[in-house]
């Protein structure tokens, strides 16, 4: 049975027949409103249903489901606009193996993109469960998987009635929403458990105070991460979007000039969405809050060294049996934001094929150590004003200590963090 949501009064196409390709700046709008209305409710539905409407405005559509990986080889699917026999409601979990889009949940293919799902056979195989297919009347289809930290947990499924409707260049688009969704959905499913095996706790021992400020804790860690993506896409974000407005204001000239002008307008606007996707990434410090310090300060050695071109070695050891987890959260988050600088430093100015990230116990101190093996610092670099300057400052306002040391033998760089255990007394709002 096939019910349709009152949201399919709005407009699902965009000029010619072709779904409408938005600019970076309607991307960007659209990337921050969707931040913006799932960051709240706790219900999948719910999430699910604020998702559609405002990815509606980047990508047209009558369909979207979004189905999560669960163990033992099954998945949940969730619907939005219309309801199929797909939906967690019709099925609780479903065999991924009679998934029309199993490719992509096996991580076989990057996306899926189709003109016409009813003839494509990638989705029509023996056992395939692609009757909603028909019943739902979905034609052309992307794909893309739901990731985080790389590691694959389902997949954003976004359908049209109409066939020939989406271009390959919606992909990435696509993908972006799928990026942002995916963090979230997946701080809600952890949270979630969290809860669980909290009131679980709760029920045998009755701490209700413990449970209490437990969910008071994640609300306002949730609350803080979406402040903080507004305030980063307000001032980084929209600064460079300005500046490029500026730009393009000022093209004239003969046909060469303003192709010059173009070209380099192209160049900031593929630097400027680069930046918008690592605020996206960043903004998942819900790694630090969920998996802790040495898996957070992990996952952001690997997101950088996505990006560059020439490989390098990397390590992170925990000899303090994750005794950092233990300090106050603005302490653990201000050491996670300066090791972020260090090694972003180490890999920007250092020119280095290996970084080491040691955090060790010595004494009632916790240290964080980041050398690297490449150029090496020098002392002038030290009356920094930028990334150096703000290290100071944060360890200054944990009460710790910071020594910056330039590694003559091995040559490279060493960062080391000394904090003291014994916070308690540590006042700090800065993180
Ligand atoms: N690991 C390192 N290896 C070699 N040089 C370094 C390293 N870390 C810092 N430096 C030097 O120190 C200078 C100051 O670093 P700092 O982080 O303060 O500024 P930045 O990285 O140039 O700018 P920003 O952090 O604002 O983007 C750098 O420009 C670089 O020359
Ligand atoms: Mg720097």
């Amino acid at each position: 049975m096939i019910k349709k949501s009152e949201c399919d009064q709005l407009n699902t196409s965009g000029e010619g027949g072709h779904a409408h390709m938005p600019n970076a700046a309607e991307a960007l709008d659209c990337y921050l409103s969707i931040a913006q209305a799932i960051a709240g409710p706790t219900d999948y539905e719910l999430v699910l249903e604020n998702f559609a409407n405002r990815l509606r405005a980047l990508i047209a559509h009558d369909h979207l489901d979004i189905v999560l990986l669960h163990p033992k080889g099954t998945q949940i699917c969730y619907e939005a606009r219309m309801h199929t026999s797909w939906s967690h409601t019709q099925k609780l979990a479903t065999p991924t193996e009679e998934s029309p889009i199993r490719d992509v949940l096996r991580g076989d293919v990057a996306h899926i993109l189709t003109d016409d799902a009813w003839t494509d056979p990638v989705f029509h195989f023996e056992g395939s469960d692609s009757k909603p297919i028909f019943e739902a009347d979905l034609r052309s289809r992307i794909v893309v998987p739901l990731r985080v930290q790389g590691e694959l947990i389902g997949s954003l499924a976004i359908s049209s009635h109409k066939k020939n409707f989406y271009s390959e260049d919606l992909i990435v688009l696509a993908q972006g929403a799928a990026d942002l969704v995916a963090a979230y959905l997946f701080a809600l499913e952890r949270g979630k458990e969290a809860k669980d095996s909290a009131v679980a706790e709760l029920e045998a021992t009755g701490r209700e105070r413990t449970l209490r400020i437990g969910a008071l804790r994640l609300t306002e860690g949730m609350e803080r991460e979406r402040q903080r993506l507004g305030m980063d896409l307000h001032d980084q974000t929209l600064a460079d979007l300005s500046r490029i407005r500026r730009r393009m204001s000022r093209v004239e000239g003969g046909p060469k000039a303003a192709m010059d002008e173009i070209a380099a307008i192209l160049n900031e606007l593929d630097h400027c969405l680069d930046e918008v996707r690592g605020i996206v990434e960043d903004m998942k410090p819900g790694v630090l809050q969920l998996f802790g310090f040495s898996e957070a300060v992990e996952a952001h050695l690997q997101r950088c060294l996505k990006n560059m071109k020439r490989r390098i070695e990397m390590h992170v050891e925990d000899t303090s049996n994750g005794k950092m987890d233990d300090l106050e959260d603005t302490v653990r988050t201000a050491v996670y934001r300066i090791v972020q600088e260090a090694v972003n430093n180490a890999l920007k100015h250092g020119e280095c094929s290996r970084i080491d990230v040691r955090i060790a116990q010595s004494n009632s101190n916790l240290t964080v150590t980041i050398d690297d093996n490449g150029t090496g610092i020098q002392d002038t670099d030290l009356q920094s004003r930028s990334g150096i300057s703000n290290i100071k400052t944060r360890t200054d306002l944990i009460s710790a200590q910071v020594f910056f040391e330039r590694l003559d033998g091995a040559a490279g760089t060493r960062v080391m963090i000394v904090v003291p255990m014994d916070t308690e007394n540590v006042e700090c709002d800065f993180a």
